[in-house]
């Protein structure tokens, strides 16, 4: 008989099969709207442009990336915000969890989630790597290399997964014609790379964008392009691209090319949007969170005290048929924080603050725990 860890492994992800929870799709265009009409681009810019009360959430910080982050410090700042809102005469927005998701993708797209880079160094890398032999930023030096000003992929970090993907086979091949080596790309280097091309002013006009599907159909992808023919058992994907960028994702497909003996079947944009919406967006629909930590945060930041006895008007938590990720947790936030506030004022409590995104990804699987 086989131990009960390989038993709990094998039907783990059958169970997890057996109803997977979706992503909400998400598009950074209708993200900017939202940004627009719910008017909190009257007090934040983005990329510059807008309002100075709150900080540039485009601005380039180096941030410890989770995808928890984002629910956590807009938990933890909120009743300034609320109270910033209330005196500028803005109502609170009631966003919706689709909203939240377009908003979500908005902040992507602005690369709040990206590690900012280095344009300095970035240059330096972009010559030292031969990048610059094929790519001139606004002519082609090399038969069929696109010039930087025309790629598409530096605006659209999932179209950059995909020219990573399909073009590093071709590349490879020119770089033995031209008798270069094929060098490899850290994170740093790519990050740095991009962070140079997207300063020059013939870049400007590549505005970011990124949008996701429900992921669905996107393990059938997998199974098509021959990514489970490796990433299975110890290579298996299921847990490898937590806290990972689209830039990381990036350089991995970039690596890959040594290990691909012919070219691999090529992936449309579509594809690889659903692809990514499956394997790497996952993470924010089971944010890994640990159940038993999650209930210890429960009931160190006083959520137990209102939602565990019902009291004080709570819905009992966790119990609610709703699931929560780290998407949905935002709309709830947005939709029920001010509430809670007011309960939280009227019975002494100060707002609980999380010290580290891991804790909401704690918490969002501990109040996922109990349907
Ligand atoms: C009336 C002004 C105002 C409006 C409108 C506003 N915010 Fe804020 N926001 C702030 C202030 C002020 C802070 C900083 C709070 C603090 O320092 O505790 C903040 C902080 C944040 C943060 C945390 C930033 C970080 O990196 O730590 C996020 C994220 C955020 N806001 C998102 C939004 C979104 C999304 C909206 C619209 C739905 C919005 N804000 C509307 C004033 C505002
Ligand atoms: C030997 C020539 C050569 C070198 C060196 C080279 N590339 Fe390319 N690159 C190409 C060609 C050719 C294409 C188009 C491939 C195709 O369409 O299948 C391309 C396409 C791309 C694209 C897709 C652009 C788009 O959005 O359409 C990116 C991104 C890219 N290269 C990045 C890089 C980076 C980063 C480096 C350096 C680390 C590099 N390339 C080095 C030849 C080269
Ligand atoms: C020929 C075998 C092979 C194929 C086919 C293949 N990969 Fe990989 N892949 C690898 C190997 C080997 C690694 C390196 C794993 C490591 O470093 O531990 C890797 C690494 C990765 C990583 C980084 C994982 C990490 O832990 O950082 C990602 C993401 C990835 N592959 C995605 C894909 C996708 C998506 C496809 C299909 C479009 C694919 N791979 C097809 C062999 C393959
Ligand atoms: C002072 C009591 C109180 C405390 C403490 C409190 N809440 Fe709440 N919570 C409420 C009330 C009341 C509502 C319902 C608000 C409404 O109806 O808009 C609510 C609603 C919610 C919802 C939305 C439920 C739904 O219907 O989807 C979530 C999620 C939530 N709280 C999470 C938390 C978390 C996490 C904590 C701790 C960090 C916390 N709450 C602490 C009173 C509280």
């Amino acid at each position: 008989m086989k131990p009960l860890p390989t038993i709990l492994a094998i039907l783990l992800p059958l169970t997890a099969r057996a109803a997977p929870l979706l992503v909400i799709p998400g598009n950074s265009v209708r993200g900017a709207r939202i940004f627009e009409t719910e008017q909190c681009i009257r007090c934040h810019a983005v990329n510059g442009r807008g309002g100075k009360v709150g900080v540039d959430l485009g601005r380039a910080v180096p941030r410890h990336y989770s995808p928890a982050y984002l629910a956590s410090t807009m938990w933890n700042h909120a009743p300034v915000m609320w109270s910033a809102m209330d005196k500028a005469g803005i109502e609170t927005p009631q966003l919706t969890p689709e909203s939240a998701a377009d908003l979500f993708a908005y902040f992507y797209s602005a690369r709040f989630f990206e590690k900012p880079g280095d344009p300095e160094r970035g240059k330096q890398t972009f010559e030292g790597k031969h990048c610059s032999v094929c790519h001139g930023i606004t002519e082609s030096r090399a038969e069929g290399a696109p010039p930087v000003a025309k790629w598409e992929s530096l605006a659209d970090p999932v179209l950059l997964v995909r020219q990573m993907w399909n073009h590093t086979y071709r590349m490879r091949q020119a770089f033995q014609r031209r008798h270069l080596e094929w060098l490899s790309l850290t994170s740093e280097e790519l990050t740095d790379i991009l962070g140079y091309l997207r300063s020059l002013p013939e870049t400007a006009h590549l505005a970011g964008r990124f949008s996701n599907t429900t992921g669905q159909g996107g393990e059938q992808i997998f199974q098509a392009k021959g990514c489970a023919h490796c990433h299975t058992g110890a290579l298996a994907l299921d847990d490898r691209l937590h806290n990972m960028t689209l830039t990381d994702i990036a350089v991995d497909m970039w690596n890959h090319a040594p290990r691909m003996a012919e070219q691999p079947p090529l992936l449309t944009a579509e594809e690889m949007r659903q692809l990514l919406s499956f394997l790497w967006m996952r993470q924010f629909v089971y944010p890994g969170g640990d159940i038993a930590a999650g209930k210890k945060v429960f009931v160190a930041r006083n959520c137990a005290q209102c939602h565990m006895s019902g009291r004080n008007g709570a819905p009992p938590l966790p119990g609610q048929a709703r699931k929560y990720s780290e998407v949905t947790i935002i709309s709830a936030l947005w939709r029920h924080g001010p509430q809670m506030l007011r309960r939280m004022n009227q019975s002494g409590m100060a707002w609980p603050q999380f010290s580290n995104a891991q804790e909401v990804a704690d918490l969002i699987a501990y109040l996922n725990s109990i349907q």
